[in-house]
């Protein structure tokens, strides 16, 4: 099937890739033209596991093309898909200029049926806005159908996640487009969840909201853990393998960060608020996040004593591991709060650190995960990559004055760790 995807962010350029690689002909469409450039020129602009292999593959093949000119991607196209970014405004509430701009420019470049679909997480009845956009727009008064297919990809997961996702999400408001939708999505075989178009738009909401509560659910037993001598991994473990609970995203550690999370969980605060509901929940579970890191700047100091002048090597600055996104890192926040205490930081991350340098100042960059401990007082880790597993605990103790490690994200066995002789802090051991 001929596909276009405007906007070509996370969702936008992994799905088109992965639309490419199960044999559709995808468009992939960008304002930014230095991003379109680099795209047809073989670059990436964001780094995401199996994303360069499969974008290389489908451009030679033919099957993937990159084009600034939106009014281009949608006549080239039966099927549009929306995904552009949809960032918080400063009362929470979701800014949807960008969506409604793609709207526009759709309608005004339709001459025959389109499906418009959109992809990017949405308050509930954006498309109603959308359809109503369309309509008023549209100078050639074709006929168009607008479905909400909310994408649920994890970045430094994404390609996996869409090749094999859980579950397709279809809301639509006619029948008509169902099969068309049906058939874009057959080859990756997953359960399909045909819906209306707001319960569609509620379902990314909703679900994200519950995993950032899973998150926050964990971390305020890891208080309850620390101060009761009880092991919030064995807790986690005895929970998960209830299938009703299940063991993933119950993960202690600094909070989560990212993009989606903290974004959709004020969106869905502020969405149940416009509609009369106040949704004190998922406040908590915001309360929660920001307390799990201030409970874990106050083990340091209470452990470091004064901050000022101390050096601390800081493992991790992406919000999460296999990704170079820093956005609302809590890696990041915890260095920035770090610094203002007066510590001098030595930080290390395997991808993070182009980006990471935009936002994070006066902090040594460190090549070599082995390097950052160098004449550092304490090490801490602040992001779940798995590489840190391999540290070099010996070079490590060697360099730094005292061996301390703090643990945000529970990388190592603390048993072991006491056993070599560390001063070690973890969550909710
Ligand atoms: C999330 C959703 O998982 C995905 O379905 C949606 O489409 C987009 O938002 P993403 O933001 O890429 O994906 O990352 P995710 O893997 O969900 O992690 C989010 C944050 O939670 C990270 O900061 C991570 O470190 C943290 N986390 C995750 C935990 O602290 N504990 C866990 O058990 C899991």
């Amino acid at each position: 099937m001929k596909l276009t995807l405007i906007g070509t962010g996370y969702v936008g350029l992994v799905t088109g890739a992965c639309f490419a690689e199960v044999g559709h002909h995808v468009v992939c469409v960008d304002n930014d033209e230095a991003k379109i450039k680099l795209l047809q020129a073989g670059g990436l602009p964001i780094y995401e596991p199996g994303l360069a292999e499969l974008v290389k593959k489908n451009t030679a093949a033919g099957r993937l093309s990159f084009t600034a000119n939106t009014a281009e991607g949608v006549q080239k196209s039966d099927v549009i898909f929306i995904a552009v970014p949809t960032p918080p405004l400063p009362d929470g509430s979701v800014d949807l200029s960008f969506i409604e701009r793609v709207a526009r420019d759709t309608a005004t470049a339709m001459t025959d049926y389109k499906i418009i679909v959109d992809k990017s997480t949405v308050p509930v009845k954006t498309g109603e806005k959308v359809a109503e956009t369309i309509k008023r727009y549209c100078a050639s008064r074709v006929d168009f159908d607008v479905v909400s297919n909310p994408e649920f990809l994890r970045e430094g997961f994404a390609v996996s996640d869409l090749m094999k996702p859980d579950r397709i999400v279809i809301g639509t408001r006619s029948p008509r487009p169902v099969a068309v939708m049906k058939e874009i999505y057959a080859p990756f075989n997953a359960p399909m969840v045909v819906t209306d178009i707001n319960s569609a738009e509620l379902i990314k909401h909703a679900s994200n909201s519950f995993l950032a509560l899973k998150i926050s659910y964990i971390n305020a037993l890891a208080a309850i853990c620390e101060n009761t001598g009880a092991n919030v991994q064995e807790v986690a473990a005895g929970m998960g393998l209830d299938e009703r609970i299940g063991r993933r995203f119950l993960n202690a550690g600094l909070g989560f960060g990212g993009s989606c999370f903290p974004k959709d969980l004020s969106a869905f605060i502020k969405i149940a608020e416009q509609v009369g509901y106040d949704f004190r929940l998922l406040k908590e579970v915001q309360r929660i996040n920001t307390e799990q890191m201030d409970r874990f700047i106050k083990k340091i100091i209470d452990t470091l004593w004064v901050l000022k002048g101390k050096r601390i090597g800081v493992l991790g600055l992406a919000f999460k591991q296999n990704t170079d996104d820093v956005r609302m890192s809590p890696a990041i926040e915890l260095c920035q709060r770090l610094q203002k205490e007066g510590a001098i930081l030595r930080v290390h991350d395997p991808k993070a650190m182009d980006k990471a340098r935009a936002i994070l100042n006066d902090a040594t960059w460190v090549d070599t995960l082995d390097d950052v401990a160098e004449g550092c007082d304490a090490l801490v880790v602040a992001t779940e990559w798995d590489e840190f597993k391999n540290l070099d605990l010996d070079r490590a103790r060697k360099l730094l004055t005292h061996p301390i490690m703090f643990d945000g994200r529970n990388l190592f066995d603390r048993v072991e760790m006491e056993r070599r002789g560390w001063i070690y802090k973890s969550v909710g051991r």
